[in-house]
């Protein structure tokens, strides 16, 4: 029943799974792919990647890995090649994960086309299809899934997600994270482009890269947004990293069980990196690690909010480093991510976050920077349906 999978894209993000997608007890050879070939090589050369890993797997595009036999590709690469390519291996047979976003281009139109042909080519093919989405799995989310699953939130009212992410944040420098995804071939490729099109650059304003802000709440309430209106927030003083875009962006939106959802996407604010959501129900509420109702307001720790994951996939992250917590980035959410993939292409099931799911975080995002656009004009969100029931 084991897997094989490769991963593609090995920089600064999919560096940090390849030791986890190599352990998980499902997954029984492992396949590396980026363009500089010096990334492959790391891993390559690894003796904890020895049992799995063969040099014959080792490849430096994507065309050489889809031509391969590998059941699923992990698709960790810049943001604005993720639609393009999950498109391109399931085309070719392969399952996919793909990191967030969906996609992030300048323009909003083609960011839909790429929902609709994700969409499109996951039904026609029968292929799964998973976002690895983090926030899906903090461990706030998986309490809050549970609740929601026990319906203890009652009828949900109100919901208010929030990723704050300063340019210049001390954590991880945007300018600098920018810097970084440019310098690689495919980077280049992608600067050379902006250049043609008139340096028009990467992302469109920060709704294009919704996701982290949306998710929360629409897979908690298992909800998608029907209405949106939004405002932008422009730079007060010219910023090259922005351009002509906002740099803030705030949107409410009409959801389809009738609750109000609150979600700001700010790239410009005097505060730590945060991402948090708060939902309320008729019954109970879930703010700040607190699950509060009529009466109370109970305090959480990491560990009543997490879910377990099976004893041997636990114990065989642990063995990556023995000294660490093995959950990795994100509030712990890489280790599940990981198990939640394999253990769907393994079982031959939808991943928790199939297709149809990640498109609705991203059109949500869509129509909300359109709607800024146009002074907060009340915009319909497009929907591709529930997906696999
Ligand atoms: N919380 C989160 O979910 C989170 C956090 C950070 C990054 N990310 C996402 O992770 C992705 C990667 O970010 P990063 O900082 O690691 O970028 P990066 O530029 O460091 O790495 C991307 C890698 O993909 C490789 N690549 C591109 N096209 C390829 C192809 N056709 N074949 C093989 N390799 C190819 C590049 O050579 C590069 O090494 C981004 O899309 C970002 O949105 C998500």
């Amino acid at each position: 029943m084991g897997i094989s999978i490769g991963l593609v894209g090995l920089g600064s993000f999919g560096s940090t799974f390849a030791e986890l997608f190599k352990a998980h007890p499902l997954v029984n050879r492992i396949a590396l792919c980026d363009r500089e070939p010096e990334r492959v090589a790391r891993f390559a050369n690894k003796p904890s990647f020895q049992d799995k890993f063969s040099a014959d797997d080792a490849y430096t595009s994507l065309d050489e890995i889809c031509r391969s036999q590998v059941d699923a590709l992990a698709i960790i690469t810049q943001p604005w090649l993720h639609a393009e390519q999950a498109v391109q291996a399931m085309q070719a047979g392969k399952h996919v994960y793909s990191a967030v976003p969906v996609v992030s281009l300048p323009d909003g139109d083609e960011i839909l086309d790429w929902c609709d042909k994700l969409v499109e080519t996951c039904g026609r093919s029968g292929l799964h299809y998973m976002l690895g989405e983090t926030t899906c799995y903090r461990p706030q989310t998986m309490y809050c899934r549970r609740q929601a699953a026990a319906e203890a939130f009652g009828h949900f009212v109100y919901a208010e997600g929030e990723y704050l992410h300063d340019v210049d944040s001390v954590g991880a420098n945007l300018r600098e994270v920018r810097r970084r995804r440019l310098a690689s071939q495919a980077g280049q490729e992608w600067a050379a482009q902006v250049q043609r099109s008139g340096g028009r650059d990467l992302g469109g304003g920060p709704m294009h890269y919704p996701t982290h802000s949306t998710s929360g709440p629409m897979h908690i309430m298992q909800a998608h947004a029907l209405k949106v209106s939004a405002w932008g927030f422009r730079p007060p003083r010219p910023d090259a990293y922005f351009g002509n875009e906002f740099s803030n962006e705030t949107a409410l939106f009409q959801m389809s069980n009738g609750a109000t959802m609150r979600i700001c996407e700010f790239r410009q604010v005097g505060h730590k990196d945060t991402e948090i959501f708060r939902i309320f129900g008729t019954e109970g509420t879930f703010r700040e690690n607190s699950w509060v109702d009529r009466a109370n307001a109970t305090p959480l720790t990491v560990d009543e909010m997490r879910d377990p994951l099976p004893p041997e996939v636990e114990e065989a992250f642990r063995s990556i480093n023995p000294n660490s917590d093995f959950y990795g980035g994100h509030g712990g959410s890489h280790a599940y991510l990981v198990h939640e993939f394999v253990d769907a292409i393994a079982h031959d099931r939808a991943p928790a976050i199939h297709a149809w799911e990640a498109v609705r975080y991203m059109a949500a995002g869509v129509m909300a920077h359109k709607s800024a656009l146009r002074d907060g004009e009340l915009l319909n969100v497009p929907d591709w349906g529930d997906g696999p029931g």
